[in-house]
């Protein structure tokens, strides 16, 4: 996919820049062809020199640009270009984009190039909090370029904040995106939706140490919020117990509970046009959480622990649901499968249930494979091939698109 790809990286003034050295090794190795533009302040962190052997071109400068007597290099590199990342994109780079500013080399190629731009900040968190530098990332995000949002992390400023650049093979992630995009566009879009995913196990607390869960990985969950991404959706994750690592550029807020869960989903169901309900809920909460550790000493063979059922979050959703929104549940069934999932559907309020049958170890929790029924009322079921978890979200989201479209 990335084979021949044009890419021209440029590295702009940020203690990041090291981590471009990693960037430019990965898209060398799957097939790209790269060319790296540093600015001044790039140069102040790190030597072109070590560019310039990992992508076998000379590094083009302020100073180099200059040199070069015999073509317009920024025209040349622009026209090139596939796809320029700016990694890491400083706050002056950022808002050179957002103003159209070309003062040097560096920024007049980006102006003058037509391609697809990927900008992935760095900096400090007060410079990133700064109202000029969001205003500016709003209006590059206006203008069609895609951004990587910074995490908070430790910062070379000696605290954890808003602000590290994300890491190389995540950038490559989102690059491999970009170009499948580009590559086959998808039929239906979910631009300017917002989309609320639900993902993991939560964890029902017995006693201080001792918790009731379930199997779930998450991995179903995160592969939908990246295809609802990838269709262009604004995307907020509720991680419960996730034990994959969430692409980039998707919006997290972590919970552990079930009541947490509900809290969060009923909250953000406010603000959000569809939630996908892909957690695996625990179904049952301990009566009283113990405040001690249970001790063996104070048990007898056998004893009992009392447990009522937790609430049912879709049955709450359904009652403060809007008619323009939309929402998907999981029905999990180890048998009946299409009767217990019709039923679920009606009971929950929802526009569609995937149904997946969990008896088959090939398919469903922890595996990497998956085989559902999508059910919606008034339409016939549909049922995909055993197939990776992420080609589900993917056909289930091209699913929610075309029925919102036609909302
Ligand atoms: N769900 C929920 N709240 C719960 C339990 C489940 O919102 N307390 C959601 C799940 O996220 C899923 C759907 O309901 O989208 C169906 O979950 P499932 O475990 O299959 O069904 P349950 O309603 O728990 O019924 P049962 O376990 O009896 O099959």
């Amino acid at each position: 996919m990335i084979k021949n790809l044009n890419v021209a990286l440029y590295v702009t003034g940020s203690i990041a820049a090291y981590k471009s050295l990693v960037m430019t090794r990965l898209l060398v190795k799957a097939g790209a062809n790269v060319r790296v533009l540093m600015t001044d302040g790039a140069l102040e962190f790190i030597q072109p020199l070590s560019f310039q052997a990992l992508s076998k071109h000379s590094v083009i400068t302020n100073h180099s640009a200059g040199m070069d007597a015999d073509q317009i290099t920024h025209i040349e590199v622009a026209q090139w270009t596939d796809l320029a990342v700016v990694m890491p994109a400083d706050a002056n780079t950022i808002a050179k984009l957002a103003n159209g500013i070309a003062d040097d080399v560096i920024s007049t190629t980006l102006l003058a190039t037509d391609s697809q731009k990927l900008v992935v900040p760095a900096m400090n968190d007060h410079m990133l909090a700064n109202p000029a530098t969001q205003r500016n990332l709003a209006t590059i995000k206006q203008d069609g370029i895609a951004i990587i949002a910074p995490t908070i992390g430790f910062l070379a400023e000696g605290y954890a904040a808003p602000g590290r650049m994300v890491e190389p093979e995540l950038v490559m992630e989102r690059i491999q995106t970009l170009v499948k995009l580009k590559q086959t566009p998808p039929t239906h879009s979910l631009r300017g939706r917002r989309v609320l995913v639900t993902a993991g196990a939560t964890r029902q607390p017995i006693d201080p140490v001792r918790f009731i869960t379930n199997a779930s990985s998450g991995k179903m969950g995160v592969s939908v919020a990246k295809a609802a991404a990838d269709l262009g959706a604004e995307v907020t994750l509720i991680c419960a117990d996730v034990r994959v690592s969430i692409p980039a550029g998707i919006k997290v807020v972590n919970v552990v509970t079930s009541s947490e869960l509900q809290a969060a989903v009923l909250q953000l169901m406010k603000t959000n046009d569809v939630l996908i309900m892909t957690a695996a809920v625990a179904d049952f909460q301990s009566v009283r959480v113990q405040p001690q550790k249970i001790k063996k000493a104070a048990q007898s063979d056998t004893f009992t622990l009392h447990f009522r059922e937790a609430d049912d979050i879709l049955k709450a959703v359904a009652k403060i649901k809007r008619s323009d929104q939309y929402t998907v549940g999981f029905a999990a069934e180890t048998n009946d499968l299409r009767e217990n999932a019709l039923k679920k559907l009606r009971s929950k309020g929802l526009d569609l249930l995937v149904a997946n049958d969990v008896s088959n170890p090939q398919i469903g929790f922890s595996s990497d494979d998956n085989q559902v029924t999508f059910l919606r009322t008034d339409h016939a079921p549909i049922q995909t091939k055993v197939l990776p978890k992420p080609a589900i979200a993917e056909q289930l989201v091209d699913l929610v698109a075309q029925d919102l479209n036609q909302k």
